[in-house]
């Protein structure tokens, strides 16, 4: 299954994103996925269709032989856009189709089996309508390959890849207007206008001043438009045959910004109270729902998290007060991000737990953030989580559930390619086991 997000907005050196099929705002604006463009995820969302249905999964030869097709219309497209693509690869072009031409390996013929030591995180899990065979979750990441806001024929790629039977894929979010581009510097609003925000203040970090422009502050009025702009976008989601869409609610994007009062310095309805703060949220959140039903809506929240200024002094309360807030929607699930992942990449060391959170949310309860198939496997058998999402480790390992299931060697992934363009190398090129062992 896949879900997409949206992004909302972007502000004082923030982005906002909504989920759809994964939730990832394009890290850098140019290249976000738009959502009318979501047919490029058949591939990838064909067996929870299959799954929807009642029906068996396509079977793995024909999986195979997709995938085999969807490589070679990537390769033909590379080789017709040749002089649109060439800048973004770093060797010759013609040795670079030669080298990327080269097969893959994948055995696709061994699926997942009943394993005999019971591994938590491959057992089944009903999330609402939708029956998943195991709670291992692809995280939304934006990984900057589509061009000129049109996803590309790669992208089928990687998201295929990365499906398994009954598996559940949030893809990285889309922007839903074009003030909600992702990174907030002006050169990406229309006009070359000032980012919006739910505040005018400029982001403070120094090392990202240059990046965010300083912010204008959105008018009520405005903020009601935002809203639909939300409403739309998941229309057109679901439109395109995405299962449902993940609101960005998290990491300091629009949504997040008027979440948390350390960027929130709003006098009106949407500022200070925790009540008002979440009050655009949960608009948004109602608005989405009643277009697309709450059966279809995720929302992705880092109440712990503070990047690019976007902290809060009492996450344990907001947190909580959004969790029983949501309940009221009754919405698929709430995908929260641990507090040990108080900056993007590194875990720390806290006292702070989602628990409270978990106990408090009716619907399924989705954990993310440094996790790895042990701590996965215990928040999972100590009932703390439904599902573990994991990014960059889903992101190395296309066949990242099999992988769990034998216990096998990872895959190391490549930060320096996680937000290049290249359309193969650090995104479809990461190996399937067999040709590890
Ligand atoms: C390349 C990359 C891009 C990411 N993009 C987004 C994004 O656009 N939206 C989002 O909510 N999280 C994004 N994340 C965060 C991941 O969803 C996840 O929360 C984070 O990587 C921590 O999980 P992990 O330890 O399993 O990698 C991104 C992470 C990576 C590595």
């Amino acid at each position: 299954m896949s879900i997409t997000v949206a992004a909302g907005g972007s502000a004082a050196g923030f982005k906002s994103n909504v989920i759809i099929p994964g939730s990832a705002n394009s890290g850098s604006s140019n290249y976000s996925h738009g959502l009318q463009y979501n047919e490029i995820y058949v591939g990838a969302i064909a067996q929870m269709a299959c799954l929807r249905n009642g029906e068996t999964p396509p079977d793995e030869n024909r999986q195979r032989k997709l995938a085999d097709e969807l490589r070679a219309q990537v390769v033909e497209e590379l080789i017709k856009r040749r002089k649109e693509v060439e800048w973004f690869i770093e060797e010759d072009f013609d040795a670079y189709i030669k080298r990327i031409k080269q097969p893959y390996k994948r055995n696709m013929e061994e699926e997942i089996k009943e394993t005999e030591v019971s591994v938590p995180l491959l057992t089944p899990c009903k999330m609402g309508n939708f029956n998943l065979s195991h709670r291992i979750v692809l995280a939304p990441m934006t990984r900057t390959r589509s061009y000129n806001f049109i996803a590309q024929p790669h992208g089928i790629l990687y998201y295929s890849q990365r499906t398994t039977k009954g598996g559940f894929l949030i893809s990285e979010a889309s922007g839903i207007s074009e003030t909600a581009q992702g990174v907030s510097n002006h050169s990406f609003q229309p006009n070359g206008d000032p980012p919006i925000s739910c505040t005018d203040k400029a982001i403070q970090i120094e090392h990202n001043k240059a990046k965010f422009s300083p912010p204008r502050r959105l008018t009520v009025k405005e903020i009601s438009q935002v809203v639909i702009d939300f409403r739309m976008a998941a229309k057109n989601a679901v439109e395109a045959g995405f299962d449902g869409v993940e609101i960005h609610g998290a990491n300091g994007y629009l949504v997040d910004q008027f979440l948390k009062d350390q960027v929130n310095d709003r006098t009106d309805e949407y500022g200070g109270s925790i009540e008002n703060r979440c009050r655009f949220p949960l608009e948004i959140v109602r608005a989405v729902s009643e277009e697309i039903g709450a059966h279809r809506v995720g929302i992705r929240l880092s109440p712990y998290a503070n990047y690019n200024d976007s902290g809060d002094t009492n996450p344990d309360a907001l947190g909580l007060h959004m969790a029983e807030a949501l309940n009221k929607y009754s919405i698929l699930y709430c995908h929260v991000i641990e507090p040990r992942m108080i900056t993007i990449y590194d875990k720390q060391e806290t006292k702070s737990s989602l628990l409270p959170m978990r106990k408090a949310f009716t619907g399924t309860f989705i954990v993310a953030g440094g996790y790895n198939r042990d701590d996965g496997n215990e928040v999972i058998g100590r009932s703390g989580a439904d599902l573990v999402a994991f990014g960059r480790l889903f992101l190395a390992n296309p066949d990242l559930p099999r992988r769990f299931e034998l216990n096998s060697v990872l895959n190391k992934y490549d930060r320096s390619t996680f937000y290049t363009h290249d359309p193969v190398i650090g995104y479809t090129d990461y190996p399937f086991l067999e040709e590890k062992i």
